[in-house]
């Protein structure tokens, strides 16, 4: 049906008898002549219609936009001063000696071309075939082909195995909430879909694969944001006898060949390393966004003996901190600014946000204009300012409370602030995070959970040492982060019953729930297990980075809205009574609220 893709015909084609096929992206009748951008995959082009032939001019006439459309033609010089430069098929024009209406088109609920911001992304969803037309989104997804051929190059060229693994299965835990799926043929049973291939991958190293990837789903029912779906793509990774060390190396030189190649950017060589403990003391985050040159500073130690109950009573807590972050120029906040911030940290459990603002460090205390300085004492203020090294013209903000808090809104502040002052720095800012504790105490739940997974290996080989260290071991995890997001974690596991039971133990699983729960893993174990390890990238946030996209709902082809549910096919939906039943199935509708 055709010789070229509109986008492609050049002027190497001058004279050339074509054929293409496309959609109407614009028509324009122009005293007597009509022109017509057609629009297909890789670009556009311009066909003209002249009245000399009346037939065809006609069904030019006819066309409006999104009409598809196969045309005949001969390919000219555009008449001089009407060339377009800045398109690659700008040189040319095609004259329409043949034309097909393949396909009318009804007026589109938005236009594809000259879009419009404003449209709701509802609506962009609901019609997501037409806003999938536009270049901006064929480039995002393209771009993630890209993406997925590189990465599988990379692996395939080192020996590993693309196998897939069940989508219908049993629960594991990676933190959320299960979808699951009821099972007809054992009623009241239900599948759970996967949270990620966790325990399969680690099967299939105790199957001998040695090195295994997927490029695979996960499902997850967890509160959505813009950097997190429901239903998401892994790149998913376990080798066999290697070490944290080998597994970070290879994963870092993969994506600096990814960037190399798709964006031609260099990443820094190797990739910085950063514990746990220290991106949470100077970022208050474990994903920290170093192109942002704001850092928490610690200062527990002077505020422990001030006359102000709201920092003394965490800086002599254990669980509390009290932390400063200087803000360069901030002295040009206003009042107004300052509120605004002090509500965002409110988001994050802060219960205020105290400030100084550093008007001339010379003059001492008289330099310094803030609701606070009066119950700091000139000493406790000279070091303040040496250790936040401020300057005058800066203001510097803290936070007190427990750790947790201050570390999360104050964290949150710095990326804020960070966005809202222009300090981000321009380019790529990957880091390894490490040495994560094995264990968190959920305040909610009152009980330790893991960090990471119940899979991952302590850095200790001994059981008994474990449990003597109890919940303050340190794991044998990392994390790739980059920009301030989350691309990748994963970690060296367990592969020696006796120190999974331990964790187990520890994590409050007794014998009888770890056997129900994870007891083919456990069997497993005990049939030969190699030393593994392994990781999974999320490819959805890497690739919405790379495409600078503000959301991963952007480089997915049919996304979940915030609410996870699908405008397009209007998913999920109630079934049939019939279909119920066979599934053994009642449905208990939430009262409606009075
Ligand atoms: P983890 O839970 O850290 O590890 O997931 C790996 C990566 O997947 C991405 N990700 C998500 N992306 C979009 N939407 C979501 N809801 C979502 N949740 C996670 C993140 C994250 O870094 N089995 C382990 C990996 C391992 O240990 O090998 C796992 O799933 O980018
Ligand atoms: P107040 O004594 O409540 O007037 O607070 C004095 C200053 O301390 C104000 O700027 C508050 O925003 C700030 N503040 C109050 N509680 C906290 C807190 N937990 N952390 C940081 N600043 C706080």
């Amino acid at each position: 049906m055709r010789t070229h893709y509109c986008g492609q015909v050049n002027e190497s084609h001058i004279d050339e008898t074509v054929e293409v096929a496309g959609w109407v992206n614009r028509r324009r009748d122009h005293g007597g002549v009509i022109f017509i951008d057609l629009r297909d995959r890789e670009g556009l082009v311009q066909v003209v219609f002249d009245p000399d032939r009346a037939d065809i001019f006609k069904l030019a006439e006819s066309a409006r936009s999104e009409y598809v459309l196969h045309v005949t033609g001969s390919v000219r010089k555009r008449p001089e001063g009407t060339e377009n430069p800045e398109m690659p098929t700008g040189m040319i024009e095609i004259l329409g000696t043949g034309l097909e209406v393949l396909s009318t088109a009804e007026t589109p609920p938005f236009q594809v071309d000259g879009y419009d911001e404003k449209i709701g992304e509802d609506i962009r969803l609901k019609y997501r075939y037409i806003d999938l037309r536009r270049p901006e989104m064929l480039n995002r997804l393209r771009l993630r082909a890209q993406v997925t051929r590189e990465l599988r190059h990379y692996l395939e060229e080192r020996g590993f195995l693309d196998i897939e693994t069940p989508m219908l299965t049993k629960a594991t835990p990676e933190g959320a909430r299960d979808y699951i799926v009821p099972s007809r043929t054992h009623p009241g049973d239900f599948f759970a879909l996967p949270q990620s291939p966790q325990l399969f991958k680690q099967l299939l190293m105790m199957s001998g694969m040695d090195r295994y990837y997927q490029i695979v789903k996960c499902f997850r029912d967890e509160d959505l944001r813009a950097d997190r779906q429901p239903e998401f793509t892994q790149l998913d990774i376990e080798t066999s006898f290697m070490d944290e060390e080998q597994i970070m190396g290879m994963m870092e030189e993969m994506i600096r060949e990814l960037f190399a190649r798709v964006l031609e950017v260099p990443l820094h060589v190797p990739f910085p390393r950063m514990s746990y403990a220290e991106a949470a003391e100077r970022f208050g985050s474990d994903k920290p966004d170093l192109r942002i040159p704001l850092e928490l500073v610690t200062v527990d130690d002077l505020m422990a003996g001030v006359d102000f109950k709201v920092f003394s009573g965490p800086a002599n807590d254990a669980d509390g901190r009290v932390a400063a972050m200087r803000v360069p120029k901030g002295g040009e906040l206003s009042r107004k600014e300052i509120d605004d911030y002090t509500k965002f940290v409110g988001r994050y459990g802060a219960r205020g946000l105290a400030y100084i603002k550093v008007n001339d460090i010379a003059a001492g205390r008289d330099g310094l204009q803030s609701p606070i300085v009066k119950f700091m004492d000139d000493a406790v203020l000279a070091e303040l300012m040496a250790r936040t090294g401020a300057e005058n013209g800066d203001l510097i903000f803290f936070g007190a409370d427990k750790t947790r808090i201050v570390n999360e809104s104050l964290g949150a502040l710095r990326v804020e602030l960070g966005h809202d002052r222009g300090m981000v720095e321009h380019g790529w800012r990957p880091l390894w995070v490490v040495d994560f504790p094995m264990f968190e105490w959920d305040e909610g739940e009152k009980r330790f959970f893991a960090l990471h997974h119940p899979f991952t290996a302590p850095s200790t080989s001994d059981p008994e040492e474990l449990k003597a260290n109890g919940h303050s071991m340190l794991s044998r995890a990392y994390d790739m982060v980059l920009n301030g997001s989350e691309v990748g974690g994963g970690s060296i596991r367990i592969h020696r019953t006796e120190m999974q039971s331990a964790v187990f133990d520890l994590l409050g699983i007794g014998p009888e729930e770890a056997r129900e729960k994870f007891g083919f893993l456990l069997d497993a174990l005990k049939y030969g297990a190699p030393p593994h390890g392994g990781l999974a990238f999320g490819l959805d946030r890497l690739v919405m980075l790379m495409s600078g996209a503000q959301s991963i709902r952007e480089v997915i082809a049919f996304p979940k809205t915030q609410t996870a549910a699908c405008p397009l096919t209007d998913a999920p939906a109630e079934v049939p009574e019939k279909q119920l039943r066979e599934l053994a199935i009642r449905v208990r509708k939430p009262q409606a609220e009075s």
